[in-house]
């Protein structure tokens, strides 16, 4: 029996001992103290999957197929679809297409584009590729901080402040991600009151949003609670995503906490491609597929049409020669 069916018997459930009268009054106390679970009516996907999904590749993804993929997607109904990245090519060299990538996908008007630019450089060569909307990226973590762009949080923060800066000039959307919310490959545990610090300076600077990101999806529901109770102390609600990877197999639940606690932007990458080439055995993000069937069963809206997202990871799957990691598209397409 249940811990409630065995209150309105009267009778307390483990852990407080069996056996113990409970009055109606006291019954009621105790249900209404229950957790109450309130979900938002709608829900923004941001797909990440050409980006992060793709970055990691080690053999290379053809610019045709990522401009297939990228249209597909865009006609599936997402909102946002992270295209590339304007990082070095000499350090991420799957992304060095990616002038031809902005430049041969079709723009839908209703979907955003946004990608990622580490640095001025990046986000000039960016504009000039027509990017109407990009990403910096930040970390909670030195070590991690490091290792992904060469320089430590400060230095990041100077060079996002020379992006935000020339974003703001140029009317252009900044999209903020703070890296290694829940833990670290190189440090191990990140302290909550780091990621809010980190997180609210990125927005001090301009960042419409903030996605925090479980790189490694090392984060557990009790984990994403306590971060999260931190960072909305200092930004709202409306103002942050949430970004997990699932190599731990966390991430859906973790989401679940993510939008009772009012968050309504979730990021998550087509049959759960992905990893970030500088965080050693993280896997890719939360399937796309697995959220929305989640928050259709939730009755939250996204606009999104199920069966052509799985159509364009059926597409991308084969063109990777890859089983897709969606457990939806493994039980619907048996790929
Ligand atoms: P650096 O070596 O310190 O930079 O790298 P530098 O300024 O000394 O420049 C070195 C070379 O790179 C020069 O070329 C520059 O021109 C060139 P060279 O003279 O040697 O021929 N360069 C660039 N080229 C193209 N685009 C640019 C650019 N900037 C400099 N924007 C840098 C610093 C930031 C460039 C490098 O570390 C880098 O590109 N890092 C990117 C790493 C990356 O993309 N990681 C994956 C994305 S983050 C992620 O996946 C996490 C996320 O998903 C959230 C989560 O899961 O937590 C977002
Ligand atoms: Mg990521």
């Amino acid at each position: 029996m249940s811990k409630i069916m065995l209150a309105m018997s009267g009778w307390r459930a483990a852990p407080w001992g069996l056996g113990v009268a409970w009055t109606p009054r006291a019954v009621l106390r105790q249900v209404s103290s229950l957790p109450t679970y309130s979900f938002p009516t709608e829900v923004k996907v941001v797909e990440v999957g050409p980006r992060d999904g793709l970055q990691n590749e080690k053999i290379n993804v053809p610019t045709e197929v990522k401009i297939n993929l990228i249209n597909m997607l865009s006609e599936s109904g997402l909102k946002s679809v992270e295209a590339t990245s304007f990082v070095s090519p000499k350090w991420v060299p799957q992304m060095a297409d990616h002038v031809k990538v902005m430049q041969g996908i079709k723009k839908y008007p209703n979907v955003s584009y946004p990608v990622l630019t580490p640095n001025l450089t990046g986000f000039q060569t960016a504009v000039e590729c027509g990017a109407k909307e990009v990403a910096i990226f930040g970390a909670a973590s030195e070590l991690f901080s490091k290792k992904n762009i060469n320089c430590t949080i400060e230095e990041s923060l100077q060079r996002f402040k020379a992006v935000t800066d020339a974003a703001k000039e140029a009317n252009i959307p900044v999209r903020g991600y703070v890296s290694c919310v829940l833990g670290c490959p190189y440090e191990g545990k990140v302290s909550p009151s780091k990621v809010a610090e980190v997180a609210h300076k990125m927005f001090a600077m301009g960042c419409y949003e903030i996605s925090l990101g479980d790189t490694i999806g090392v984060g557990t529901p009790g984990s994403m609670k306590d971060m999260l109770t931190a960072v909305l102390d200092v930004i709202p609600s409306k103002a942050l995503a949430v970004h997990c990877h699932d190599t731990y197999g966390q991430a859906l639940a973790n989401i679940l906490v993510a939008l009772q606690m009012g968050i309504h932007v979730v990021d998550s990458s087509i049959a759960g491609l992905g990893g970030c080439p500088y965080a050693q055995g993280a896997s890719g993000n939360v399937a796309t597929e697995d959220v929305v069937y989640m928050l259709q069963g939730l009755g939250i809206h996204t606009g999104i049409d199920l069966k052509k997202l799985t159509e364009a990871g059926t597409y991308i799957c084969k063109a990777l020669g890859r089983r897709s990691n969606s457990k939806v598209a493994q039980a619907t397409c048996k790929l």
